[in-house]
């Protein structure tokens, strides 16, 4: 069976482990959306990988990982990651294919994410604005990229206009034309063996190969499902998977990743924040430092309102719990089951961010357990009442916890 691997909060939640652990099975490990806003970590032993473009699956020598044309790629975040790689693990790694339509995220583009996304806290890496293009259908793909004269041409018609704006709306240095080209067309030469029509590399597939779609961000960044406008620029939803690849692969199970508790990077709501030495503790303990930015995430007690929705939009089959050992430094432990709002008690997810604002959680008690759980290799390995706080999971969400994570390595995987 297929599998998709989604975020069901607001990211990070440890889909880069998961998807490295499961890829052992796979053969190919598929990015449909976002681009290096994400970072996905990959611990190893001691070597700790940090992919912010590559599919979690690169380390494995004989798959195929794929970056489809759902994806925006900078093509120097692109090149430099493979080096880093090929100088730690040398050239035994999945081979690795780019969607020829796939959009190129331009200097113009991080540059005025740079100027533009302090209200929403973006990552600046200019992903909202190669989207905008997308969509306008003004951007730039990768199979313009790689044909010199078509992309001189383009460059030509698109820099004078963003030279424009970022000299006249915002009184920013304009980009230089032939410095661009060198840099962007040296570029081209090195990914162009990459490049591909990856729906065909998917769509020609044996049957009986096994697919990782690889979700980046989470639900609640998700351009129609999230916290908008506190969202990404794209839909990072089960859905995409098919339009982002171009794949319409059969029986996929739908495996939601969520962390013991909440994290958020960036702006806007979210109920159940700490701000106060818990906050800080489980920031600490859970090492809550953004893998991309290195900006500290937002804690906050788990929130099941969240995770009813969004196992809902994605249609999850399963969940795989993380960062359950986190846990273990607190004596106990809140979770929320629904929000009071104007002293109505509401169990939906609301739309608008000024409602999530006037949410205050209601929460179940639990005890915790303090006791180091980094060891546990079955789930009756785990005290009880960790045990429970996993049976609380699955009862609100009606859900099983297939996968729970104790450590970030890949053996502090319990499955079940
Ligand atoms: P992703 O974006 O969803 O792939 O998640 P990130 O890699 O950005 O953040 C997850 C962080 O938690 C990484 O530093 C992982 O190494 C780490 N991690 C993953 N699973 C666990 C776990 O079960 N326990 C602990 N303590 N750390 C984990
Ligand atoms: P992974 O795949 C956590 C957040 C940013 C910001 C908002 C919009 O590692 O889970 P963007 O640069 O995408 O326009 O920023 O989304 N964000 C993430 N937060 N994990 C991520 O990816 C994220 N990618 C974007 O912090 O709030
Ligand atoms: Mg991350």
């Amino acid at each position: 069976m297929h599998k998709a691997i989604v975020g069901l909060q607001w990211g990070d939640e440890g889909k880069g482990k998961l998807v490295d652990v499961l890829a052992q099975k796979a053969v190919y490990i598929v990015r449909f959306q976002g681009g290096n806003n994400a970072g996905h970590t990959v611990v190893v032993g001691d070597e700790i990988f940090k992919f912010h473009l590559l599919p979690s699956g690169i380390l494995y020598a004989g798959k195929v990982c794929v970056i489809g044309n759902g994806v925006v790629i900078n093509p120097t975040v692109f090149c430099d990651e493979l080096e880093d790689l090929e100088r730690r693990v040398g050239k035994d790694h999945a081979q690795l294919f780019i969607s020829d339509k796939a959009h190129i995220i331009m200097p113009w583009h991080e540059a005025l994410d740079k100027l533009t996304g302090k209200s929403i806290g973006t990552t600046g890496r200019g992903i909202g604005p190669a989207y905008e293009d997308k969509i306008g259908r003004r951007g730039i793909r990768v199979a313009e990229l790689v044909n010199e004269q078509v992309f001189r041409q383009r460059v030509s018609e698109e820099l004078p206009k963003r030279n424009w704006h970022l000299i006249n709306e915002f009184g920013a240095q304009p980009i230089d034309e032939q410095e661009l080209l060198d840099k962007y067309l040296f570029l081209a030469e090195k990914l162009k063996s990459h490049v591909a029509q990856t729906e065909y590399v998917l769509g020609q597939a044996s049957p009986g190969y096994q697919i990782i779609f690889e979700g980046a961000q989470g639900t609640l960044l998700d351009n129609d499902f999230g916290t908008y406008p506190f969202v990404t620029s794209s839909n990072t939803t089960f859905g995409n998977s098919i339009t982002g690849s171009g794949v319409r692969a059969r029986d996929v199970e739908v495996i939601g990743v969520a962390k013991a508790y909440n994290t958020r990077v960036g702006n806007g709501p979210m109920p159940t924040e700490l701000n106060d030495e818990t906050g800080e503790l489980l920031r600490k303990e859970g090492n809550e430092f953004g893998t991309t930015t290195g900006r500290p995430r937002r804690c906050g007690w788990l929130d099941l309102v969240i995770l009813k929705y969004t196992t809902m939009i994605n249609g999850v089959d399963s969940l795989a719990i993380t960062k359950l050992d986190v846990l273990s430094c607190l004596d106990e432990l809140l979770i929320c089951t629904d929000y009071r709002i104007d002293n109505i008690v509401i169990s939906k997810f609301p739309t608008t961010v000024q409602e999530l604002e006037r949410c205050i959680p209601i929460y179940k008690k639990l005890p915790g357990w303090k006791q180091d759980i980094k060891n546990a290799q079955i789930f009756q390995d785990l005290p009880a009442n960790a045990r429970n706080y996993i049976h609380m999971i699955e009862s609100i969400t009606d859900r099983s916890v297939d996968y729970i994570s104790v450590g970030e390595k890949r053996d502090q995987l319990i499955g079940r």
